[in-house]
């Protein structure tokens, strides 16, 4: 049987639904978001693609083909929701992965014993752990660096074959720029590799900055309701997507066209989503800066902190995640005991308030040292912002706090 090309695939969908893969420049984000990459199913008119169980499919004929094969290769709902998040992101090819760590490890097989990454210090623990125990394993090197420290990371960059980074950052919220570490590491030949899961398309374009590659992870916010974990990968570049394209279908981490829809359906709500989120984090953040149980907030919409001009350059939101840090280490775990509205639970991005202890929780893996140099300490929580009633939130909060 003929294997199926990156080509391929792309143009059949693409060719239906009379789109170029890469986007819609004719709509706008808001309008995009709903209608999605073909709009509605290319074959039936139903407005939703359908979700396509089916791990193969049938040829007509020896040397013809309806362009899918077998589902590790490609599925039509599957194929939809990556075009989707293409086009979102401006990219040229998106899949669809079964996870955010799933789509890292994926972009890693790209690179070769010797090679080494450099990556932000403050990142999701679970990319850490990924990083330093598994591909360390495999001669992958990392240098931890705080992006935000041009004189520290600019020589790291020198003679790196990548440089990972999330802005803002995973807990601490340090603004990252895009531009900045692009231009640097494209003179020192290494590719940039923005994960996006705080901002998503919505809010803040990579790719418009110069990054080569987006990851996300689509549990977040683009799946929005704690029910799917999911991840994608996007990139733009030809020969990279050639490259990436044989890893992906070798392995086959893909997501279930069940989950594929849910992830389309959830998609058509986002900025929905994140307006009101944004909005409640806005409110939220406001008033835990006056709260006397409470040291310090780190919120990237804060005029007050260090990355609130590069914020307003390269987002077009602040988003809805916020850190703070309470006055002693008893009250986490009063505060935490106490939530009633907000969920004491790892994870972010859903319509649902969820706060979480990172010392212990999504940043565990990542060593003790250098998780208090980085502010991730017994003191600190964070907030992920839901879409309930702010003043809900906020009573919830000061009765936990109190
Ligand atoms: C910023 C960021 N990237 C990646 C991941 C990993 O994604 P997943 O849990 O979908 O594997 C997470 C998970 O919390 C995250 O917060």
């Amino acid at each position: 049987m003929k294997e199926t090309t990156f080509e391929e695939q792309t143009k059949l969908i693409a060719g239906l639904a009379g789109i170029a893969p890469g986007g819609r420049p004719d709509r706008r984000m808001r309008t995009n978001l709903v209608h999605g990459h073909a709009e509605e199913d290319p074959v039936t008119g139903a407005m939703n693609v359908p979700v396509y169980l089916s791990s193969t499919f049938t040829h007509p004929s020896l040397d013809g083909s309806t362009g899918y094969y077998y589902s590790r290769v490609g599925n039509p709902t599957r194929l939809e929701l990556e075009d989707t998040v293409a086009m979102l992101e401006g990219g040229v090819k998106a899949w669809a992965m079964s996870s955010g760590m799933t789509a890292i490890s994926t972009l890693l097989k790209l690179f070769k014993p010797g090679d080494r990454i450099v990556a932000s210090d403050d990142l999701y623990g679970g990319t850490y752990r990924l990083f330093s125990d598994i591909y360390g394993r495999y001669g992958l090197t990392f240098d931890y660096v705080d992006l935000t420290d041009w004189e520290r990371a600019e020589p790291l960059i020198a003679g790196a074959a990548a440089v990972f980074f999330e802005t803002p950052t995973n807990p601490m919220m340090h603004v990252v720029d895009i531009r900045r570490v692009a231009q640097a590491a494209h003179d020192a030949g290494a590719l940039v590799v923005v994960d996006n899961t705080f901002l998503t398309p919505y809010l803040q374009r990579p790719f418009e900055f110069g990054a080569d590659v987006v990851i996300h992870s689509g549990t977040k916010y683009l799946c929005g309701h704690n029910d799917v974990t999911a991840g994608f990968l996007v990139l733009r570049e030809p020969d990279l997507i050639e490259q990436v394209f044989n890893y992906a279908m070798s392995e086959g981490g893909f997501l279930s066209p069940t989950d594929c829809y849910l992830l389309l359906r959830s998609i058509k709500t986002l900025s929905v989503r994140m307006d009101r989120q944004q909005d409640n984090a806005a409110a939220i953040a406001r008033w835990l800066k006056g709260n006397p149980h409470v040291t310090d907030v780190y919120y990237a919409g804060d005029p007050d902190s260090a990355g609130y001009e590069l914020m307003r350059r390269q987002a077009s939101g602040f988003g809805a995640m916020i850190s703070l840090r309470v006055d002693d280490e008893e009250r986490v775990r009063t505060t935490l005991e106490r939530i009633r509205v907000i969920s004491y639970a790892e994870s972010l991005g859903s319509v649902e308030s969820l706060m979480t202890f990172p010392f212990v929780q999504t940043h565990g893996a990542v060593p003790l040292e250098l998780r208090r140099s980085l502010g991730i300490d017994e003191r600190l929580l964070r907030l992920s912002v839901g879409i309930e009633d702010a003043q809900d939130l906020i009573d919830d909060l000061a009765q936990a706090l109190a």
